[in-house]
């Protein structure tokens, strides 16, 4: 019960009662504050998936799920996607402001003389065998960043903290490239400094010593246009995840390798990848039918990969921003009339119409269409969420710069209401029937 006069909440349970204090945020629901919860009262909250529970504060970004609104650092989505490009709002997102043009091309140069790796940490891709999911090779190269960069390992340093987040986000681009050549057995390409970020990855994946990368400007828009939108998330699973791994004091580089593992699940980053599997499964607008009465199945564990979202009552605001640059990538890039875009539409059309998505508000996400933009570009499908961790980085750099700034922060340790078996004695294995 909420006592209105002031700003408390008044729990009650039984005889026992405790007024818990609310903690405002400029938009948005504003939380409980439970801190002292246990203490007053012997009780736990119990919230398994975090539905209502705000793990922090948090100025990065917003989100209004059932307005269908995403802001970076409060500028609209829409905004950014139209008018910015990825290294101006990764440097929003880390420092809070859009960059004047003198920080904007210091920040452009910073990341661009990072972005080589040491020659050393390439040897580790021989390790890996040729078929290994990029994304495995992610999670061990970024964690080993860590055995590298003992100049910026000082957590409690400010400098040494922006230098880290600088030197992931500069090489994540050329560690996943990296991870692609070995993949195809062809030779690593070293970044070019004299190209966009975007550029700049496309080089590395598809030029080889003996050939340059065309230059296709829209495919540098689109990849650009995507890594704004995958930019950052709120407390999503994977950034949750680096804060979590980063509230022991754990090295960022560990700490981000920890999300990169978390994105990588199909309920998470690796959903693009997902969609485009099960776009292919569907093979034909006649056999829509058929799997949409699937995913509503009660005993039948298929769900219609890139629809719904814990946050979004309504459509993802960046699945709006990417289905018009799908239609403008199959124009110029690909075939108009690519069957799995046609299908892709179609299947959104029949389930906007459907009843269980409409009771349920199961929307396209993001990934819905990114999947199909990132084939028009020739990126392999299993590279797909590699490009949401890229994107990602600035995110999980930024909450973790955050929460490394906030004195009071602690180190995440959840509780848990027990329901396993009460004390008992040890029984001899003799006894045992
Ligand atoms: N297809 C069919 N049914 C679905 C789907 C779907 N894609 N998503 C949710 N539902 C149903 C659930 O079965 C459940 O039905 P019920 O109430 O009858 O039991 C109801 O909708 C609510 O679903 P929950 O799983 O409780 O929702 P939750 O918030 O926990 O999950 C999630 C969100 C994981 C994104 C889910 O919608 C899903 O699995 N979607 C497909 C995977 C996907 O696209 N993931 C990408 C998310 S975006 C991102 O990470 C960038």
């Amino acid at each position: 019960m909420a006592d209105n006069n002031r700003d408390v909440v008044i729990l009650k349970h039984g005889e026992m009662s405790a007024e818990l204090e609310l903690q405002h945020g400029t938009v948005g629901p504003q939380g409980i504050d439970i801190t002292p919860l246990f203490q007053k009262t012997g009780l736990f909250t119990y919230d398994p998936g975090f539905v209502s529970t705000a793990s922090c504060r948090s100025a990065i970004s917003y989100i209004d799920g059932d307005q269908g609104i995403l802001r970076y650092r409060g500028y609209p989505i829409e905004q950014l996607a139209e008018r910015s490009t990825f290294l101006e709002v990764a440097y929003l997102l880390l420092n809070g402001e859009l960059p004047t043009q003198a920080q904007l091309e210091g920040f452009v140069s910073d990341v661009t003389h990072h972005t080589m790796l040491n020659q050393s940490l390439l040897k580790f891709y021989n390790g890996f065998h040729h078929n290994a999911h990029p994304m495995a090779v992610m999670v061990g190269v970024v964690g080993s960043l860590s055995a590298f960069y003992h100049d910026s390992l000082y957590i409690h340093n400010p400098e040494h903290r922006a230098l880290s987040g600088l030197r992931m986000i500069a090489k994540m681009p050329t560690i996943a490239a990296a991870a692609y050549k070995h993949n195809i057995g062809e030779p690593v390409m070293y970044p070019q400094n004299h190209l966009s970020y975007a550029a700049n990855f496309l080089h590395m994946m598809f030029a080889t010593p003996c050939e340059p990368y065309e230059r296709s400007p829209l495919a540098e828009e689109a990849l650009d246009l995507l890594l704004i939108l995958h930019a950052d998330h709120e407390q999503n699973a994977s950034t949750s995840t680096v804060r979590m791994a980063g509230s022991s004091g754990a090295n960022p580089f560990a700490c981000v390798a920890a999300g990169i593992a978390a994105l990588w699940g199909p309920a998470h980053g690796g959903a693009n990848e997902a969609v485009l599997d099960m776009l292919e499964e569907i093979g034909d607008v006649r056999h829509i039918d058929k799997y949409i009465a699937k995913a509503k199945g009660k005993d039948d564990p298929f769900r219609l990969m890139g629809f719904g979202h814990r946050i979004y009552k309504n459509y993802d605001p960046r699945a709006k921003i990417i289905r018009k640059m799908c239609h403008e990538v199959l124009h110029e890039l690909a075939s108009d009339d690519d069957p799995l875009f046609e299908l892709a539409l179609r299947l959104e059309e029949i389930a906007s119409r459907d009843e269980y998505f409409l009771e349920r508000k199961l929307y396209p996400n993001v990934d819905f269409y990114s999947g199909i933009i990132y084939r028009a570009l020739g990126i392999p499908r299993n590279m797909f969420t590699v490009l949401f961790a890229i994107a990602r980085t600035v995110g999980w750099v930024a909450h973790w710069m955050e929460m490394m700034a906030d004195p009071k922060h602690r180190i995440s340790r959840p509780r848990q209401v027990y329901h396993g078996a009460d004390r008992r004695d040890y029984v001899p294995i003799t006894e045992r029937s």
